[in-house]
């Protein structure tokens, strides 16, 4: 196993392997047996340990708790075809994370600690890796507020953790969304393209309406006009409208998916035309009825691909023509999967092997 410099390690005497299911892990039902904490204290990260996955004391005044800064990364790491494991686009992350702890005024994790970390913890977690088509080991690394203070102020202490889980794909089946004109996720100038806890528990409510009348997830539009597509849930949104792939471009409101960019570059590599320009719902309405739209997905890593069966525009459902595997999302799909377990050669320089 490698030891990485700085970071202590006290592994776990008893392993729960045996009580997890790699062959149908679902998703976030098992978690591995070790985590990553690290703690900033008068303007450092210290305190760099791997021990074993168990509760952490949290005083009831920390102030992630009232005043939610608070920000986390969702990755993988696969099982490649000569059994050794990669986790894919460590660097991206690192910059996401980076990007959304500078929006919540939290301190950068230095780029060694974040690669370290997690390449130390998921190498003594290796046999968590799951082998099957679909699964992965989710990386979770999450900071937040620990400074014990009542009043509202930005936090001086934080402690940035990494718990990990084995998992398979969500939304394997094709969804059915709802394009949502009355609440928002994100407007101009907010957090929308930062990674932050926040985000998430205000988009419950209005999900949850969308699942109460029959959809899995809802289709977020801009917060000014509710004209323009901004993303689903849990993913960036892809359509194909004319043999071209059309997604909404990045803006502060969006979140950069690992998984579209990736997507966005093998896409152009396969010679489609990709198109990142805003796309108005009445666009939408009109692809559906020139028959031009042929289809719809989601982009993230959770579900890599998620196939969109059915769009509901006020009131009305739309619906995609049955999907193949000669559909474009698959092929993407297949391209990536074939890069990151080594299948096809790393171009692109985003594996990180574990030896
Ligand atoms: C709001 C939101 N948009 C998009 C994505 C897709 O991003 P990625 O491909 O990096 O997982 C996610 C998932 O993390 C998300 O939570």
């Amino acid at each position: 196993m490698e030891i990485i410099a700085g970071i202590k390690l006290k592994p776990t005497v008893h392993s729960r392997i045996d009580e997890a299911d790699l062959s149908d892990p679902g998703f976030g039902k098992y978690m591995s047996d070790h985590m990553f904490t690290c703690k900033f204290i008068d303007g450092e990260w210290m305190a760099a340990q791997v021990i074993p996955f168990g509760d952490m004391l949290i005083s009831p005044a920390a102030l992630a708790l009232h005043y939610g800064q608070s920000v986390f990364e969702g990755m993988k790491a696969f099982r490649m075809q000569d059994g050794r494991i990669n986790i894919f686009r460590l660097e991206k992350h690192w910059e996401r994370l980076n990007s959304s702890l500078h929006r919540m005024c939290m301190p950068k994790i230095p780029k060694e600690l974040f690669t370290g970390s997690l390449r130390q913890l998921v190498d003594i977690d290796r046999n968590w890796v799951p082998m099957k088509a679909d699964t992965a080991l989710y990386l979770r690394p999450f900071v937040f507020a620990s400074e014990a203070k009542m009043g509202v102020k930005v936090s001086e202490e934080y402690t940035f953790v990494i718990i990990t889980g084995p998992v398979e794909i969500i939304y394997a089946k094709p969804i059915r969304v709802k394009v949502e004109r009355e609440f928002i996720r994100a407007a101009k100038g907010g957090t929308g393209y930062a990674k932050c806890s926040g985000n998430y528990g205000a988009a419950f409510y209005p999900t949850q309406q969308a699942k109460a009348q029959g959809y899995d997830q809802v289709l977020w539009t801009d917060a000014t006009e509710h004209q323009y597509i901004e993303e689903s849930g849990m993913m960036n949104v892809m359509f194909i409208i004319n043999d071209k792939l059309i997604t909404p471009a990045l803006s502060d409101s969006i979140l950069d998916g690992v998984t579209r960019d990736s997507l966005i570059v093998l896409a152009r590599e396969m010679g489609l035309q990709v198109e990142e320009r805003k796309i108005g719902v009445d666009e939408l309405k009109l692809a559906f009825l020139n028959k031009t739209i042929t289809e719809a997905f989601g982009a993230g890593t959770a579900a890599v691909v998620a196939p969109i069966a059915t769009i509901g525009i006020d009131e009305r459902e739309y619906h995609l023509p049955a999907y193949s595997g000669s559909n474009i999302m698959f092929k993407l799909k297949s391209r990536l999967d074939a890069l990151r377990t080594g299948i096809e050669k790393d171009v692109f320089r985003w594996n990180s092997i574990i030896d």
